[in-house]
């Protein structure tokens, strides 16, 4: 059996959605963590929980493992998670998952976890799986998308984690020019402008592990100075793409011009677009027409990466892709194309 209380450093979990594992893992090297294990649906190291939910931009949320025991009957279940100090996390629910393991029914193990663990708002997540139980703390609270600064969406507003994402599979880091023409509520460049600002994307909100964790100070790094601009046809989404940057505290520049009168900020840069879609959103076909009119013209000496659902609409961009990705938002499907 190995257990442990709230003491540091912890085991930590970064969930992540399927595919982006890397991507944390990546994010976790470039912040100096070493020992990151990628697994499906996240990466497991060791650290202060406080600062990951403060320093990493791409992961949904993180777990603290607190104990993993043989669980084959409700006895082991039971003793195993007695043995954990459960005073520092304050109340826990439990979320139960069971496979493979003789622990079959997730109520039933939820019931006899909750007999034990005093009750209470936080998340305890049990896991059993090939008999064996364990037992992990959420560390996080809300999602880590909900940075605190997006106040103000327009429509198909993607999330914050998977923009920071997506910069990443894209190869983008501060110091190379980013622009987006089709901007909305101004997520990636909002989140790329934190980056460069050297800001801890979670500077701004409070945690569930504030309440075991020492304070510690806000993860900071130096800036970088980048040019970050972009625009939309809609005024609407540029007023709240500039007071959503407000908030998170940096500038971008943003104006409110259809995509065939935007200009590049510089010579050359990364192009990120997240069109509309769907049948109800306006604009879609000549979203695509606008794109590859600046792809192949005042941007032609740009990379560019757009978020799509659909593969037909990817050609009228008039450029191969050089790389493709999948991803979910919001339970679409999506094609991160890099052309
Ligand atoms: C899916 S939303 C972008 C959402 C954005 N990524 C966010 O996180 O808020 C698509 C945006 O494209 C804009 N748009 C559509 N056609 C455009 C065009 N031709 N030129 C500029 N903006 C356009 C819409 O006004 C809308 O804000």
């Amino acid at each position: 059996m190995t257990s442990a209380s709230a003491a540091q450093p912890a085991d930590l979990f970064a969930v992540c959605p399927p595919g982006l594992e890397p991507v944390v893992a990546g994010e976790l090297r470039a912040r100096g963590v070493a020992d990151g294990r990628e697994v499906p649906g996240g990466v497991a190291f060791t650290g202060d929980p406080l600062w990951a939910n403060r320093a990493l931009a791409t992961p949904t949320r993180i777990v603290q493992r607190v104990a993993a025991f043989p669980a084959k009957h409700f006895g082991a279940l039971q003793a195993g998670a007695r043995a954990v100090d459960w005073a520092p996390f304050g109340g826990l629910t439990p979320e139960v998952t069971c496979r493979k393991s003789k622990l079959y029914h997730s109520g039933a193990v939820a019931e006899r976890l909750a007999a034990v663990v005093p009750p209470g708002p936080g998340t305890l997540h049990a896991r059993l799986f090939h008999d064996v139980c364990t037992l992990s703390v959420d560390t996080s609270g809300e999602r880590l998308h909900k940075r605190g600064w997006r106040v103000e969406t327009g429509p198909a507003p993607l999330r914050e984690t998977l923009a920071a994402s997506l910069l990443r599979l894209a190869e983008w880091a501060p110091g190379e020019a980013l622009f987006d023409p089709m901007c909305g509520s101004g997520t990636f460049l909002i989140e790329a402008a934190v980056w460069a600002a050297g800001r801890a994307p979670g500077a701004d909100r409070a945690f569930a592990c504030e309440a075991w964790c020492p304070p510690g100070p806000v993860p900071s790094w130096p800036a970088v100075p980048t040019v970050i601009a972009g625009g939309d046809r809609a005024a609407a989404a540029v007023g709240a793409a500039q007071r959503n940057a407000a908030r998170a505290g940096v500038e971008i520049d943003v104006t409110a011009k259809d995509a065939k009168h935007q200009a590049p900020p510089a010579e050359t840069g990364l192009l990120v677009c997240n069109p509309p879609y769907g049948k109800r959103a306006h604009g879609v076909a000549t979203a695509y027409e606008r794109l590859g009119e600046l792809l192949a013209g005042p941007f032609a000496g740009w990379r560019a990466a757009i978020l799509t659902p659909d593969a037909e609409a990817a050609r009228r961009l008039r450029r191969p892709a050089k790389a493709q990705f999948s991803v979910k938002n919001g339970g679409l499907g999506l094609r991160w194309v890099i052309c």
